[in-house]
């Protein structure tokens, strides 16, 4: 294909499972007392790290540029929608271009399943997935695990993941490395929103009475509208029998918490009195998500 074949190896993080139970304990770790130290040493300084979104983001290409900067790091964002790829050019020469630049890291997010993966063959330095279709969200994982980790102190939860599963990233990176720890996963929703069956997975299931029976933590998602092509009627009416609110809740014990990666929709799968309500760790993942990600860029880029 007329592209450079990547000389040397460098660590990435593409993948969940590029990661070992240790090395995600190891990043929890680190994440939570960077949380507490507060005062982060600059090892990041003299480092360029591009963070390339081909698709929109909020909390992820923030709380890297957070992460960065808090570690004496530089940021350089390329912005697509003003930029050569308007003109024609591909997002793999994109990246080249921006290699020849002298930079350090990318992060990136893509539409395309598996394109962080092929790019890892022609570009020498190292590459965060940020999210690639409904493939993987691996630092969306880990500010997950870290914030179960410090809500809990241990990971072999009971875990019901509720909404729409087979399009999300984020249930495929989450339910693969809580498995790791021996968790126990529940899956529910429609059933055109979740798998016929998934590795490792006790529990699949229509109903939120079963699903939320027991549970430590139920992790609600979004319909993700933007990989569906053609909608279900009244899928907003639809999602409501699944919506967790001040009476659903109810179907799981006191102690389980609410978590969702965001961004939500209020009163679709969420209610308004529930979003922030004091069972909710909504904010404390965002929060989480900062120092997750110094982690993961002290294993990756210092
Ligand atoms: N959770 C998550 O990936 O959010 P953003 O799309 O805002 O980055």
């Amino acid at each position: 294909m007329g592209l450079p074949k990547r000389e040397v190896l460098s660590v990435d993080l593409i993948s969940i499972n590029d990661l070992s139970r240790d090395e995600i304990m190891d990043i929890i770790k680190d994440a939570l007392y960077m949380k507490r130290k507060k005062d982060s040493v600059p090892i990041l300084k003299g480092k360029f790290i591009v963070t390339a979104f081909f698709e929109p983001s909020t909390r992820t290409k923030l709380s890297f540029h957070r992460a960065i900067k808090g570690l004496g790091g530089e940021v350089i964002d390329f912005i697509p929608s003003v930029s050569a790829i308007q003109k024609g050019e591909t997002d793999i020469d994109t990246l080249l271009t921006l290699q020849a630049m002298d930079i350090d890291a990318f992060v990136v997010r893509v539409r395309r399943n598996g394109a962080p993966s092929e790019w890892k063959e022609h570009i020498k330095v190292p590459i965060i997935n940020g999210g690639d279709g409904t493939n993987q969200h691996p630092t969306q994982a880990l500010l997950d695990m870290t914030t179960m980790y410090e809500h809990f102190g241990r990971l072999d939860l009971k875990v019901a993941i509720v909404g729409d599963i087979i399009h999300s990233r984020v249930a495929n990176s989450l339910t693969q490395g809580l498995l790791k720890f021996g968790a126990e996963i529940r899956m529910c929703g429609p059933e055109e929103f979740v798998p016929r069956h998934y590795e490792g997975v006790s529990l699949i299931t229509q109903s939120l009475e079963e699903a939320l029976d027991g549970v430590d933590v139920i992790y609600a998602l979004r319909v993700q509208k933007e990989r569906i092509e053609k909608l279900p009627l009244n899928i907003d009416e639809f999602f409501r029998r699944y919506q967790i609110n001040h009476k659903t809740i109810k179907l799981a014990p006191p102690h389980a918490v609410l978590m969702h990666p965001g961004p939500f929709n209020r009163n679709i799968e969420v209610s308004d009195n529930i979003v922030y309500s004091e069972r909710s760790l909504i904010l404390t993942q965002v929060k989480n998500g900062v120092y997750s990600r110094m982690a993961v860029l002290k294993r990756v880029v210092a």
